[in-house]
């Protein structure tokens, strides 16, 4: 598979899934697009991909003000003038709260986090792909977006409304060459959720393999699921069949790479 220089934005790729599936883009010849708030990480990952040699630009950004959606919409027309491949991956949730603790402000920051910046984002750079009759927009959204949790409704109801938008979006722009659909991952060991096993671990003097096995129990997982989280590569291999040529005939589908935690087909 190779993507022949394509430009791929990849939001929220200083850590995490996002930098995984950035850096699987740019080894296969995209030139890719990382977003994130300013930190030393976002520079850190663009020299990674540098260095193994891949293609990539830093366009740092906070993606829930609307002004800077914008700005890194027009630097990204001044220097390349289109955009191939959206990856909105921005998203995520801080901490699981119970539903009688989420304040409005919380549901707010919420909502602005995993839905209206990805809208905002998706909604910039549309007429670009418009341009080309050309684009692949590949939205993350979650397992819990249709098999929530009892806690942290706020962080489920939006990635429902991710999905919501996935579906109504692929109908309005299918015909017109652009493709979008939602990948919906369970449980990911990302470096940085690594991390926090770890330190939880150490916490309660417990191994780390007996911390996941807790973590996993405590999901609404089917009792048949894979025993294990997703390892980030395995979430990034389906987004990069996706953004490619191959699957010129999928869109407005959701998929899980969620080792059967959901109980239903
Ligand atoms: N990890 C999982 O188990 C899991 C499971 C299902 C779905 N997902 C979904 O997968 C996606 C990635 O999750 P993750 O665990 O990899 O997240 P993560 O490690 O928390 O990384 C989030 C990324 O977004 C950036 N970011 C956060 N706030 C931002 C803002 N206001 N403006 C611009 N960038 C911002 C972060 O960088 P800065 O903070 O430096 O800006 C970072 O690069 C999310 O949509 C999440 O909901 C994750």
């Amino acid at each position: 598979m190779n993507f022949n220089q394509k430009i791929a934005l990849v939001t929220g790729s200083s850590k995490g899934l996002g930098k995984v599936i950035a850096k699987e883009l740019a080894k296969r010849g995209c030139h890719v697009l990382l977003c994130s708030r300013p930190s030393e990480a976002l520079s850190n990952t663009a020299d990674e991909i540098i260095r193994s040699g891949g293609r990539c630009d830093v366009l740092a950004a906070d993606l829930t003000k609307a002004e800077e959606v914008k700005k890194i919409q027009e630097e990204t027309a001044a220097r390349f003038g289109r955009l191939d491949i959206l990856v909105n991956n921005l998203g995520g949730m801080k901490k699981l709260m119970p539903f009688d603790q989420i304040s409005d402000q919380e549901w707010l920051e919420m909502f602005e986090l995993n839905f209206f910046a990805n809208m905002r984002i998706t909604r910039a750079f549309l007429p670009m792909m418009q341009q080309q009759k050309w684009g692949r927009v590949i939205n993350i959204s979650s397992e819990v977006a249709v098999q929530p949790e009892p806690i942290a409704q706020h962080y489920c109801a939006a990635k429902a409304a991710v999905n919501n938008l996935t579906k109504s979006l692929s109908l309005a722009y299918g015909n017109q060459g652009i493709l979008i659909n939602a990948v919906s991952p369970a449980f990911i060991m990302t470096a940085e959720i690594e991390q926090l096993i770890l330190k939880m671990a150490e916490k309660n003097q417990t191994s780390f393999e007996d911390t996941v096995a807790n973590l996993l129990k405590h999901q609404s997982r089917s009792k048949h699921s894979m025993p294990r989280p997703a390892k980030p590569e395995e979430v990034a291999a389906l987004v990069v069949f996706l953004a490619s040529d191959l699957a010129s005939y999928i869109n407005g589908s959701n998929f899980r790479v969620d080792g059967g935690s959901i109980a239903t087909l």
